[in-house]
């Protein structure tokens, strides 16, 4: 479904991504992990259009779309949730979710995506700016949801949130994958989360995916010092 090679990309004269290379089958979870500043969230803005390529491939459901701008990227079922979730602060809980859709049918369609996020449902009315973080972030998924998605991009959905709605992230991701059939890329630098879910991880240094391995493969104490910069005893 998604396919990568070599892919090059720049912040003016500082190269960022170096050369990444990755397969995605339909289908698939697959993790990123990588600790900050080696080109995660670069990687997946580069997927979405919002970096420019500079050198490389990216295919998507077979087709070329390197070179397209992120709109038609999301209509062709390319979706993203940022990091820092990047919601409309300003407006309600059911206009950002509005501001997701791509067509018609908008209302029917939140009702449905609204059945995986019960979470959601007293806060409608609510400004979005006035939600936990958590609950951000799970409204930043369902506005993704309401771009009728193949594949999500999810970059660090963990990050500054408390324990208890992780727990809930964890369950939303896995029905997403197993009932709805998407394919999801996941950047964590969250072993835990991240070795939970994924059913391979990557790890990203200096722009370039360095190996790849098993999710039991995570919590071994030589790969944490040296390719996710943890200490474990
Ligand atoms: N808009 C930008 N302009 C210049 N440098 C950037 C910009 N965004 C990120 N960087 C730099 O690019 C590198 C990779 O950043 P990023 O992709 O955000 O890493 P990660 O998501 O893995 O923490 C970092 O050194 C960061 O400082
Ligand atoms: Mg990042």
């Amino acid at each position: 479904m998604l396919s990568v090679t070599d892919l090059h990309a720049r912040y003016g004269r500082i190269p960022i991504l170096n050369g990444i290379c990755l397969e995605v089958a339909a289908g698939e979870f697959v993790g990123v992990l990588g600790h900050n500043g080696m080109g995660k969230t670069t990687l997946l803005k580069t997927l979405m259009g919002f970096v420019p390529a500079e050198r490389g491939r990216i295919l998507f459901d077979g087709v070329d779309v390197t070179h397209e701008p992120p709109y038609v990227r999301a209509r062709r079922g390319l979706g993203y949730v940022p990091q820092g979730r990047e919601i409309f602060p300003g407006l309600s809980v059911r206009d950002n979710l509005r501001m997701g859709f791509v067509g018609r049918g908008a209302e029917e369609r939140i009702d449905g995506i609204l059945q995986t996020f019960p979470r959601l449902v007293p806060l409608l009315n609510r400004r979005g700016g006035a939600l936990s973080g958590g609950e951000q972030q799970l409204l930043a998924i369902a506005r993704c949801l309401a771009g009728n998605p193949k594949l999500i991009l999810f970059d660090e959905p963990t990050e500054g949130i408390q324990p208890s709605i992780i727990e809930e992230l964890v369950g939303v991701l896995q029905r997403l994958h197993q009932t709805q059939a998407l394919t999801i890329v996941l950047v964590e630098q969250n072993l835990e989360f991240i070795a939970e879910l994924a059913k391979r991880v990557l790890l990203i240094q200096k722009g370039t995916i360095l190996r790849e391995l098993q999710p039991r493969e995570l919590r071994q104490a030589r790969v944490l010092s040296e390719f996710v910069g943890v200490d474990r005893a």
